[in-house]
């Protein structure tokens, strides 16, 4: 049985008092939580704050990015070991914000999967087709290659240490959710790909979030499909109400 797992990107919103604030409320809304996994991602600048808050509390800390390599004359750029000495415990890869504006490709991602794991986060593997490969048809060709390319030469142990996103490109941030079917019909796909892969077993462990308009409204219409483990989440994280309500919906799916 997979623990379901709940994670808000905050993107690039929220000062420091803003994200305090936030974080104030969830700890305060959600301690009674058990059966879900709760993660923040806030941006770097307040990673090591929120840390300190979420000290003793089951609420989870992920950066939205790394760089692959520990360190060196790489400016402007922050590193696993940076961030797991920040206090992470997660790190999202490949967001198609980052591949659509900062040219991350599968080849990026695979690097930095590595370097997560290296550095003993836990890598949130994002991918998704845009608007154009589904309306060609090409919706599962694209996740094949992404598998094929960001997760290449990953050991089976190593495997099940990740989580994958699957967030079609077309549904984040437009308000446009996929229907629970559609998304169903590709996570089923990705998990036949992580069996042909690492077997049966495995594949039977990792989790596979939805990402794209997730909201208090649809996340048990999503959690009732059976591959479909939880929700990588932006604009209806940023209102702690709003996220605390998803967080507990998500036991009705
Ligand atoms: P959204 O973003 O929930 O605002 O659509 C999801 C994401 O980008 O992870």
């Amino acid at each position: 049985m997979r623990r379901p797992i709940i994670a808000g990107n905050w993107k690039m919103y929220k000062t420091l008092k803003e994200g305090q604030d936030l974080v104030t409320i969830l700890k305060r809304d959600l301690y009674d939580i058990e059966a879900v996994d709760i993660v923040v991602c806030p941006p770097f600048t307040l990673l090591t704050y929120i840390a300190d808050m979420l000290e003793a509390s089951t609420i989870g800390l992920s950066a939205q990015d790394l760089f692959w390599e520990d360190e060196g004359a790489y400016t402007g750029e922050i590193s696993g070991k940076m961030l797991k000495d920040a206090g992470c415990s997660y790190c999202l890869i490949g967001h198609s914000e980052r591949r659509q504006f900062f040219g991350e490709t599968d080849e990026t991602v695979s690097k930095k999967v590595f370097a997560a794991l290296k550095n003993g986060l836990t890598p949130i593997v994002c991918i998704g087709e845009n608007l154009l490969d589904r309306e060609k048809s090409l919706t599962f060709e694209r996740i094949k290659s992404q598998l094929d390319k960001g997760l290449q030469g990953l050991t089976k142990l190593d495997a099940e240490k990740i989580i994958l996103a699957y967030e079609p490109v077309w549904a984040i941030g437009t308000g446009k959710v996929a229907t629970p079917e559609q998304a169903q019909e590709v996570h089923h796909y990705i998990r036949s790909w992580l069996t042909q892969h690492y077997g049966d077993d495995t594949a039977s462990s990792i989790r596979i979030q939805y990402g794209g308009s997730v909201k208090p409204e649809n996340i048990a219409g999503l959690m009732a499909q059976g591959d479909i483990d939880g929700a990588l989440v932006g604009g209806a994280s940023l209102k702690a109400d709003v996220f605390s309500c998803l967080v507990r919906n998500t036991l009705k799916g």
